[in-house]
């Protein structure tokens, strides 16, 4: 099934490096040419000799030892991979390519590249949890890099927590996607998602916001990513995982994601607002932790900027989706919203839903259009449910139309 493929798999060191070598072996058995670069540390766990053998070539780990003087090797492979595969990942490697950093042959391959590079960490919980690995990664994602979670279990290092390496069987799963041709319709579309509450600050430690978890926004994202669409997401603070392959802008305000989405609005080609934007702020941040008193306090408010509102009214080729989240006469303020904010489409969810609104990983929706589509939606993932509205608002452009806007 991967008759033709070019995977270049990176083996840096760790413990997991055993685990390379099955995935190497599976890959080759299901029709890949595979070959395989090596850093000094992963010899250290398995040799050069059972890479060779499971993929049937010559194993690379000395950039200085050219064995066919008609080509430089490092550029040769990095040219010659359509996919290149770093697994197990470590700290280090990670921490270099997030830094520019070329210091052996696998780092120096990494940067040469123009194939797409994925990158499947396996490492210490703790390290992989550790602030300059997370930013590394963060970079990392951001400059376009996959990464492939690792999974959760016992650690070779004796904890138990997230850091294993992600079974082979599983890589090659991803592998097969990677390679099956598929419909990506939102190819070359810059998509636009906003997640996650805002928040207002009041005073050095206190803010008003609301209970936005940002996985509806998140799985937006995700969505919009896996249908082929260069993804923003303008993030409110979550506690959740950025999404590899999506450039992710963090924001704290209603006014900071006004800027950050207005930033990006003019090439958009969607702009999905999921987020749950606070409509007042403190009317005044105090510099100084305010004080109490005996009596009641009064905090005056004042309106935040409708971004939606502005964005539709400044819209030009782009498709605007907003969400509304409703406590009562859920349909009839959603479309009130859709026509005030001259929008293509509007997502309703009633958010006293046990099934849906906020926090939960379902949700329930019905997707309105300016057309007149009212489309309800049983209780779902919120995950599969953002594949689902992604591919009705697709359908409903009319996916040669989509193309032309
Ligand atoms: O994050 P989760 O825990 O997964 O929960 C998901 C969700 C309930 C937050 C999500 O499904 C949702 O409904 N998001 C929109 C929440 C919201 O702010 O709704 P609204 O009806 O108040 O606003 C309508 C639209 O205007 C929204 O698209 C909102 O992003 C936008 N808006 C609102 C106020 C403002 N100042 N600027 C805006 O752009």
């Amino acid at each position: 099934m991967l008759k033709d493929k070019k995977v270049l798999i990176c083996v840096t060191g760790g413990i997991a490096v055993y685990k390379a070598v099955a995935l190497v072996s599976k890959l080759a058995q299901a029709g890949a040419d595979v070959k395989v670069m090596m850093t000094e540390s992963a010899k250290e766990f398995v040799t050069p000799l059972s890479f060779q053998v499971m993929s049937r070539n010559d194993v690379f780990f000395d950039t200085f030892d050219e064995k066919d003087s008609s080509v430089i090797a490092h550029i040769d492979l990095a040219d010659w991979a359509d996919l290149i595969i770093v697994a197990p990942a470590t700290a280090n490697v990670l921490g270099k390519v997030a830094n520019g950093i070329a210091d052996n042959m696998v780092t120096t391959t990494l940067l040469a590249t123009t194939a797409e590079v994925w990158f499947a960490p396996a490492m210490n919980v703790d390290m992989y949890q550790n602030k300059a690995v997370m930013r590394n990664i963060e970079m990392l994602s951001n400059d376009g890099y996959r990464f492939i979670e690792p999974s959760e279990g016992f650690l070779a290092c004796g904890y138990v927590g997230k850091g294993r390496l992600e079974e082979p069987e599983k890589i090659v799963e991803l592998v097969f996607e990677h390679f099956t041709p598929r419909n990506l319709p939102l190819k070359g579309k810059k998509v636009v998602i906003t997640a996650g509450p805002t928040r207002e600050r009041i005073d050095p430690v206190r803010y008003v916001s609301n209970f936005s978890s940002g996985k509806m926004g998140y799985s937006m994202a995700e969505a919009a990513r896996d249908l082929g669409a260069e993804t923003v997401l303008i993030s409110g603070p979550v506690s959740l995982d950025k999404p590899s392959g999506v450039r992710v802008v963090d924001i704290e305000s209603a006014e900071d994601m006004f800027q950050a989405v207005v930033k990006e609005y003019e090439d958009a080609a969607m702009v999905i607002k999921s987020a749950a934007v606070a409509d007042y702020k403190p009317a005044e941040i105090h510099h100084q932790k305010m004080k109490k008193s005996d009596g009641d306090a009064v905090l005056q408010m004042a309106r935040t900027t409708d971004i939606l509102k502005t964005l539709g009214e400044r819209k030009d080729q782009q498709i605007l989706v907003g969400f509304a989240a409703e406590t009562e006469n859920v349909l009839a303020y959603g479309q009130d919203k859709l026509q005030r904010k001259n929008l293509d489409y509007i997502i309703v969810n009633d958010v006293t839903d046990p099934d849906g609104g906020f926090g939960n990983d379902t949700n329930v929706v019905t997707l309105l259009s300016k057309k007149g589509l009212v489309q309800p939606h049983e209780s779902m993932p919120k995950r599969q449910l953002a594949k689902v509205l992604l591919e009705e608002i697709i359908e409903e452009e009319g996916l040669d139309g989509f193309n032309d806007r």
